[in-house]
């Protein structure tokens, strides 16, 4: 482990910007969730009938109920540890990017200034009619699928299996990732593409990459350094690593 972190604070010692690409495991520890693995939703749940368009279309009330429930759980969850942590790294970097796959909005509640969501976020709606955006709004009504004013339903603004991904958010994480000096993938089992593009485009051009995850992925073989274990416990240790180390602080 000491000669890992030697290899990463020599990266971190003249890295000015920092971009953190995070999946479902850094919000594990909060108890939201992951996807995949034994435990994980897509091992109980099916994403056709959720996580689809046409399943919307085919029976809205069922879809708009599981994100109402999702809505629920993160309601009652807090950024931890590793969310809290990377928005700290701001404090010793000129620059903190975060790109994320999740939808909870923890980044930006644990005080990360730019956070690219690539699948939506979890308190975002639009109708799907007029394209008119209800964020941040309370629709329920007796537990039914919101209406717009136009007569269209509303649906949650999380970008479900087939659909595009928000052109600006993907196109900021690219250059991010095209012009990051680190970039840490956390939580992550990088199998959904494009999202999963970001370590791919980094390692193209040259980045130094650090994965943080309780077990190997599908990028364990390609990164320059792999630090297993949870991201709530690792990410605390580097930062320590960075605040030892003055000459990193920009102040
Ligand atoms: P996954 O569920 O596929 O992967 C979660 C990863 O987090 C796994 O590699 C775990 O080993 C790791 N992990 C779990 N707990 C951890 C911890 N405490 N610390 C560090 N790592 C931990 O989730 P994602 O990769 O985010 O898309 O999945 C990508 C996309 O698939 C999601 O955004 C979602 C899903 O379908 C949409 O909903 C559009």
């Amino acid at each position: 482990m000491l000669q890992q972190y030697e290899k990463l604070k020599s990266a971190l010692s003249s890295a000015k910007k920092i971009v953190f690409f995070t999946g479902a495991g850094i919000s594990a520890e909060s108890g939201i969730p992951t996807f995949r693995g034994k435990d994980g939703i897509w091992n109980k749940m099916k994403p056709d009938e959720l996580a689809n368009f046409n399943a919307f279309l085919r029976n809205p009330q069922i879809v708009w109920d599981w994100y109402q429930y999702r809505k629920k759980i993160v309601h009652q969850a807090s950024p931890n540890h590793a969310h809290l942590t990377i928005s700290e790294f701001q404090n010793y970097f000129d620059e903190v990017l975060v790109v994320t796959q999740n939808v909870d909005g923890f980044h930006s509640r644990a005080g990360s200034e730019i956070v690219y969501e690539l699948h939506g976020n979890i308190e975002k709606n639009y109708c799907i009619d007029c394209g008119k955006r209800f964020d941040f709004e309370n629709l329920e009504i007796e537990g039914k699928v919101p209406k717009c004013g136009c007569g269209g339903l509303i649906r949650p603004d999380i970008v479900w299996f087939g659909e595009l991904l928000p052109e600006d958010a993907y196109s900021l994480s690219e250059l991010a990732a095209e012009t990051c000096d680190i970039l840490f993938v956390i939580g992550t089992s990088a199998l959904v593409f494009p999202a999963a593009n970001i370590p791919y485009i980094a390692k193209k051009h040259g980045k130094f990459l650090v994965e943080v995850n309780i077990e190997k992925t599908e990028l364990s073989s390609i990164v320059d350094l792999s630090l297993f274990g949870k991201a709530g416990e690792i990410l605390p240790q580097i930062l320590q690593r960075v605040k030892e180390e003055k000459s990193y602080g920009k102040n």
